[in-house]
């Protein structure tokens, strides 16, 4: 081994410790907030799905789409919902539905049924008081589902 690698190890070490020892700038520490983490977490996130499927039972726009599901199946639909928009918007959530083509298929959803469901969406994040950049967030967010949903480009 050369003689002089542990002195040059050492002297490495020397100019270098200092820099290890320095804190690092607390913005270069700090991940940007999710969307999630921005709307509240779990239960706001939640509470909007509820808030927009609550919407989307009372509109009688939507009813057909409510028709002939048993109670259970109308739960389960609910949880994926929640599940889906927690993990889209960067939560913790694992959703284990179908893709969202898949899933709408054969519904026959309309290009004014979509827009009516986004005001909907619209109503629920204003009635939770979700700030304007966050409200944008949720709304370009689910907003970008359109292609996947959508069948019919009319009414
Ligand atoms: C006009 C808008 C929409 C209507 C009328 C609608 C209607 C429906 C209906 C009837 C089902 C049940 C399908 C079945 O089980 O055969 C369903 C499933 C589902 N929808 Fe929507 N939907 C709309 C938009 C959305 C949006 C924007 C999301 C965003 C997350 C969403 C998330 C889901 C999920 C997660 C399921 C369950 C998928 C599964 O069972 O694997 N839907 N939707």
């Amino acid at each position: 081994m050369n003689k002089r690698l542990p002195a040059l190890i050492g002297a490495l070490f020397v100019v270098f410790l200092p820099a290890l020892l320095l804190p690092i700038p607390a913005a270069a520490q700090e991940k940007p907030l999710s969307l999630y983490q921005r709307l509240g977490g779990y239960d706001v996130v939640a509470a909007l799905v509820d808030d927009w499927l609550g919407r989307l039972r009372n509109d009688p726009a939507f009813t057909k789409f409510g028709l002939g599901y048993s109670q259970d199946s109308m739960k389960r639909r609910r949880q994926l919902t929640v599940d889906y928009f927690c993990r889209a918007s960067g939560g913790p959530c694992f959703y284990t539905g179908r893709d969202m083509r898949l899933g709408h298929a054969g519904l026959g959803i309309t290009g004014s049924e979509w827009s009516a469901a986004m005001q909907h969406l619209a109503a629920a994040l204003d009635k939770f008081k979700i700030a304007p950049k966050e409200k944008e967030e949720v709304l370009k967010l689910i907003s970008g589902l359109k292609k996947e949903i959508v069948e019919k480009s009319g009414d």
